[in-house]
């Protein structure tokens, strides 16, 4: 059997001996947003510590734990706090945990981050659909042997953000108020901001947004047939865009000023897509379950 496989039929059954709980959609918290997990109607929690061979998250901010419970209506699969590959974790790790919440039943995957602004007529505390994403430097988590359980060895990647989710959260943005930006988001590795040079770059590749995770979970998402979508929480503006350095702290305090929008979007595009879910289950059956 595939040693990725292996090991994440390991991290299943140590869940299953802690819940029987089957999400539909999984949530992503990236910094500073860990905070909404209070919306949630909790069945069980799983700390990362307590998953044999399981990669824990070091970063201040991200709990570390999975919630399962419900979202109105929507069972989901909540990940307060993610792995990082600046961590030092293997990018093979970095997405493990987004593919036992695809082996626990998760049919969409929305991933939530703090991001820096590169598209100059973007403010600190806007959010962002991510359209597409461009991966910088960092290594694709497909790649050794392919886990042929999961999905085939060279998957498509045109349309990583399923299209009627983006839907969703354009009207459920719309019909709440809420202003949403749109744009490409590019994943570094992180964990040094980035330089004025670098940015310059982003902007000329078309890049809207910046951060140090998201991507590589899309990737390994989209390879086992997960249905992906994502907000970017612009946390600054990235460097050299205004005189102020950049810190980890003010980050995570313009995720706060911005978590009531935030809060509202996420729980009603959750909603819709419960019931999208509901018209369109999946049909993958790669995954074992
Ligand atoms: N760069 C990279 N990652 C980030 C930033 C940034 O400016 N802001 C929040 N995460």
């Amino acid at each position: 059997m595939n040693a990725i496989f292996e090991k994440l039929q390991t991290c299943r059954q140590y869940i299953r001996s802690r819940t029987d709980f089957i999400p539909k959609v999984a949530i992503v918290l990236g910094s500073g947003l860990g905070d909404y997990a209070k919306k949630i109607q909790i069945v069980a929690q799983v700390p990362y510590t307590d998953i044999p061979d399981f990669p824990v998250s070091t970063v201040p901010g991200h709990a570390g734990r999975f919630l399962f419970g419900h979202l109105g209506e929507v069972p989901v699969v909540c990940m307060q706090g993610r792995v990082h590959y600046y961590e030092g974790y293997p990018v093979s790790d970095v997405v493990l945990p987004i593919r036992l919440m695809g082996l626990l039943g998760a049919e969409i995957l929305f991933l939530t981050n703090a991001a820096g602004g590169v598209n100059p007529s973007f403010h600190p505390g806007d959010l962002m659909l991510i359209r597409d994403h461009i991966a910088l430097f960092v290594p694709n988590p497909l790649i050794g042997p392919n886990p042929n359980e999961l999905g085939v060895r060279f998957p498509d990647m045109s349309t990583v953000y399923d299209k009627t989710l983006q839907e969703i959260i354009r009207t459920s943005a719309r019909e709440n108020a809420i202003f949403l930006q749109e744009g490409i988001y590019t994943q570094l590795t992180g964990p040094s901001f980035e330089s004025p040079a670098e940015i310059r770059l982003l902007r000329l590749l078309g890049s809207d947004a910046v951060g140090m995770s998201t991507v590589v979970e899309a990737i390994a998402a989209n390879h086992m047939g997960i249905r992906v979508c994502g907000i970017s929480c612009i946390s600054n503006l990235a460097a050299g865009m205004t005189a102020n350095p950049l810190t980890h702290e003010e980050v995570q305090e313009a995720a706060d000023k911005a978590s009531v929008r935030f809060a509202r979007l996420v729980t009603e595009s959750v909603r819709r897509m419960g019931q999208e879910v509901r018209r369109n289950p999946c049909k993958r059956n790669k995954s074992g379950i």
